[in-house]
């Protein structure tokens, strides 16, 4: 897609597995830069980040976060937020997926404000590879 609008450059340091495994996406779709695919994966980020805003009220929902259980301290502070929030969390699952990779699914209740800033604290941690919140509104 080309804008009249003026673009920036940045310069980026990543970890090599990162930036392969996201050459790797680009060829699979064809992308025909790797700056093209940096602007898709910000656009979807923003996206991403803008729908989680727009989530107001009580709400049901779960929390989806996959993490590297070899990143140091990163256990113990994953259980201390969540122990945070112990009135807002309801339950949790885990499943150990590979010897280095942990799934988590937890099951949270609240104020869309407090599940938000869950899923936050939780995504910003080293070592976190994903976070994902998916809610419902409560019927009154
Ligand atoms: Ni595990």
């Amino acid at each position: 897609m080309t804008t009249d609008a003026e673009l920036s450059r940045i310069g980026i340091s990543l970890p090599r597995p990162l930036l392969e495994k996201f050459d790797e996406i680009l060829n699979m779709r064809g992308y025909s830069s790797r700056s093209e695919g940096i602007r898709d994966a910000i656009r979807s980020y923003i996206t991403h980040y803008q729908w989680m805003s727009d989530v107001r009220g009580e709400r049901q929902g779960v929390i989806t976060m996959v993490y590297d259980h070899d990143q140091r301290g990163l256990l113990q502070t994953l259980t201390e937020i969540q122990h945070e929030y112990a009135g807002i969390i309801q339950a949790s699952l885990h499943s150990h997926v590979t010897t280095i990779k942990c799934l988590e699914i937890i099951l949270v209740r609240g104020d869309a404000a407090q599940l938000k800033s869950i899923a936050e604290r939780l995504m910003s941690q080293k070592g976190v590879e994903a976070v994902k919140l998916t809610t419902i509104p409560i019927e009154a």
